[in-house]
């Protein structure tokens, strides 16, 4: 038997020199604020994929199973409300939950085109190369960017579903977010609809665990990000020289992950010629993950012009799905 790899276009609106840039933008920018930022995006070289990958199967981190539950239930209902021809992923990673969507327009017989949409090309191509082999006959165009920026130049052919999974919409904070979803609701046509997972509001002790499990997969992930760090900026973060911290900030109803400074100490970043210097017990802020209510994501869906359409929750209202088009 001859297996020739499916082909698939790629369209660069990022290539490494610009990846490179916005590392060292970045880097710059939230080790010399107070307090100290770094943007979460940063987590995911080859080995910050694989930890997240472990962190979605542990026992405390309900997010991906529960959202992958309910996919598997509303996919029919969503495939046959949408009759997308073309499904565009934001933030697609491995597109694993997405092949529930894809098989569910695929059954309705109007499934076309699969637009995987994310910042690294191996992870895109990996997965483009599994959903072509799932769906042979159908294109698939892979887009390298930044879902902060490139929104709008996603491609814009056929009946588009837009789909953003896993609650990753939490990294933005408000203004982000606002900036985002209006983008969004800018780049969908009459017709298209945009299928949204949100985490939602509960109990503190289990948000708290599953950014903090038992067996320290996410303080690991957490700590790869100096590693990241050392080696793209020839940097010396001593990483076991920081304490994994997942807080709840019960105002702004989101888990900040930090990395606190056990000691006094300062790290060079050669690459950066810059020196940052940490307090003992400093904490350097590495994500948010904010978590939604029904009620005030309907508000901002309808602040950026986007009509809810539908509204689905688990049985136990740990997580959202929302489906919406143009206003
Ligand atoms: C991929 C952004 C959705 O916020 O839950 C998991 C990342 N961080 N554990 C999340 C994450 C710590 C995850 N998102």
């Amino acid at each position: 038997m001859i297996v020739t790899a499916p082909r698939i276009r790629v369209e660069r609106h990022l290539g490494p020199a610009q990846l490179t840039r916005a590392l060292h933008d970045d880097v710059t920018a939230g080790l010399t604020a107070s307090p100290k930022t770094l943007p979460p995006k940063w987590f995911y070289d080859e080995r910050g994929s694989q930890l997240f990958e472990e962190i979605t199967r542990l026992p405390e981190y309900y997010p991906t199973r529960t959202e992958r539950a309910m996919l598997l239930d509303v996919a029919p209902a969503v495939a046959l409300r949408t009759g997308a021809d073309t499904l565009v992923e934001i933030g697609s990673g491995t597109s694993e939950k997405t092949r529930l969507l894809l098989a569910a327009l695929s059954a309705e017989g109007t499934l076309r085109r699969f637009v995987p949409f994310d910042v690294d090309e191996a992870t895109l191509l990996a997965a483009g190369q599994a959903v072509a082999a799932e769906h042979p006959g159908i294109e698939v165009t892979a887009v390298v960017g930044d879902f902060e920026h490139h929104v709008p130049l996603l491609p814009r052919t056929g009946r588009r579903l837009l789909v953003f999974l896993g609650s990753t919409i939490g990294n933005l904070e408000p203004p982000a977010r606002a900036a985002f979803l209006r983008a969004v609701a800018g780049s969908l046509a009459t017709g298209d609809a945009f299928l949204l997972g949100t985490d939602l509001v509960k109990d503190v002790g289990r948000l708290q665990a599953a950014y903090d499990d038992a067996a320290g997969v996410t303080a690991a992930f957490n700590r790869n990000v100096l590693e990241v760090i050392n080696r793209s900026l020839d940097a010396d973060f001593e990483a076991q020289a920081f304490d994994h911290v997942a807080y709840w900030d019960a105002q702004r109803e989101w888990i900040e992950m930090r990395l606190r400074s056990t000691r006094a100490q300062t790290v060079e970043l050669r690459e950066l010629g810059l020196e940052v210097a940490f307090a003992a017990g400093e904490d350097l802020r590495t994500e948010v993950s904010a978590k939604f209510r029904a009620e005030r994501l309907a508000v901002e869906l309808a602040d950026a012009g986007l009509r809810l359409l539908q509204w689905w929750t688990d049985p136990a209202g740990d997580f959202g799905l929302s489906l919406s088009t143009p206003a």
